[in-house]
């Protein structure tokens, strides 16, 4: 197949490139603007005989026409993926999520090319702590932030696309993903990258909030598994049974670098921030028979903090801006 892969230059998006060429004969095309979110860099190593680069814009819709007609599938992860940043200025997430999903249906409808839309369990907005439900595909939307709810919209243009246009189309909502290449605006490479330059871990609020951890490689096998045997119309539901909450993660990445569990700051918490986000998986796991890999949270974020050692070049240009950005915040 000839896979266009949106926002392949970006964390999930790259770790599936990664792993199509691994475990695939795919030929992938990415498309990606080169936001601050993307990097060039986290396609390096691959084969150019297997991947192609341009770089562009999803809401253009003459660059998305002339790519959507030359692919088999379209699997579009680009988008303005960060919550802190949709509260600081949400314009760019209308953009990029909802026009720029809505330019690439229409190229999708044009061409009848099978499409594949990621999506988040955030559209599902939170649970309590002790609430014995997950989210399944049935649970009712309820976005909170601006980024939940541009992505909530851009997986309602989707079900239209494919009831009022027959565009062949999935769709699936992932629980919060950790491995290497992810911005380190994020939770997990933020504290990692902070203890490596010294910096104390800072912790929104109580630290009592969870998430539902993945690790990406997982998120990506399930993507390819949707895309091989997923039922057109359908949603599939992608987690791998990991709750944490958010001080558990925070003294289990300081006691994985030889720091003290308790040497980190609580600070100002995030507006509307949802409490407890937790997958049931079920549908995806007997409908379609996928598993999750990585089993052992410990293990995968020892790995994970390892990258992040070993890969200061990749991370370090964008960790003064990262830290400003917090600190205007009080976070
Ligand atoms: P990311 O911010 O790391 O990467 C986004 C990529 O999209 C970047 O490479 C960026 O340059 C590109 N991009 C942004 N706007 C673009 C545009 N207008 N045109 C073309 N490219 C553009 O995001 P991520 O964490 O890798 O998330 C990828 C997808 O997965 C998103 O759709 C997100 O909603 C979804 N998702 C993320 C998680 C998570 O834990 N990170 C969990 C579930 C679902
Ligand atoms: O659930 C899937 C979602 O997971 C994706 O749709 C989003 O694209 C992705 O960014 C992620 O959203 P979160 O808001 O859950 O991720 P974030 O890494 O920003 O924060 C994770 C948790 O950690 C959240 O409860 C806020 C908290 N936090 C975050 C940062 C950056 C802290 O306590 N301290 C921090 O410095």
């Amino acid at each position: 197949m000839r896979l266009l892969v949106t926002g392949g230059a970006g964390f999930i998006g790259s770790n599936f490139v990664h792993h199509v060429v691994e475990h695939t004969d795919h030929h992938v095309t990415v498309l990606d603007k080169l936001t601050y979110a993307g990097n060039r860099a986290s396609l390096d190593g691959l084969p150019e005989d297997r991947v192609a680069f341009v770089q562009g814009d999803i809401a253009d819709a003459a660059v998305v026409d002339t790519l959507v007609a030359d692919a088999d599938a379209v699997v579009h992860y680009a988008a303005e993926s960060h919550n802190d940043n949709s509260l600081d200025d949400p314009r760019p997430f209308l953009d990029t999520n909802i026009i720029g999903t809505y330019t690439l249906l229409e190229a999708a409808r044009r061409h009848d090319v099978r499409f594949h839309h990621i999506s988040t369990d955030e559209v599902y907005g939170d649970l309590e702590l002790d609430d014995p439900e997950r989210f399944t595909e049935k649970t009712p939307y309820n976005p909170s932030s601006p980024y939940s709810s541009t992505k909530a919209g851009s997986d309602l243009l989707v079900r239209a696309w494919v009831r009022s246009f027959g565009v062949r189309a999935t769709i699936s909502n992932c629980s919060n993903n950790y491995g290497p290449y992810q911005h380190i605006e994020k939770f997990i490479p933020r504290q990692i990258t902070n203890v490596i330059r010294g910096i104390r871990p800072k912790l929104y609020g109580k630290g009592e909030n969870v998430r539902d951890w993945i690790h990406a490689d997982d998120h990506s096998s399930a993507v390819l598994t949707i895309l091989e045997k997923g039922e057109i119309g359908q949603t599939y539901l992608i987690g791998a049974d990991g709750e944490q909450n958010n001080k558990d993660v925070v003294e289990l990445i300081l006691e994985l670098m030889g720091q003290p569990r308790d040497a980190y700051d609580h600070v100002a918490d995030r507006p509307g921030h949802d409490l407890r986000y937790a997958i049931d998986s079920t549908r995806l796991r007997t409908e379609l028979g996928w598993q999750p890999k990585y089993r052992d949270f410990r293990s995968g974020l020892a790995a994970t903090i390892e990258w992040y050692r070993d890969n200061e070049a990749w991370w370090a240009p964008a960790k003064d801006a990262t830290e400003a950005f917090y600190a205007s915040k009080g976070q």
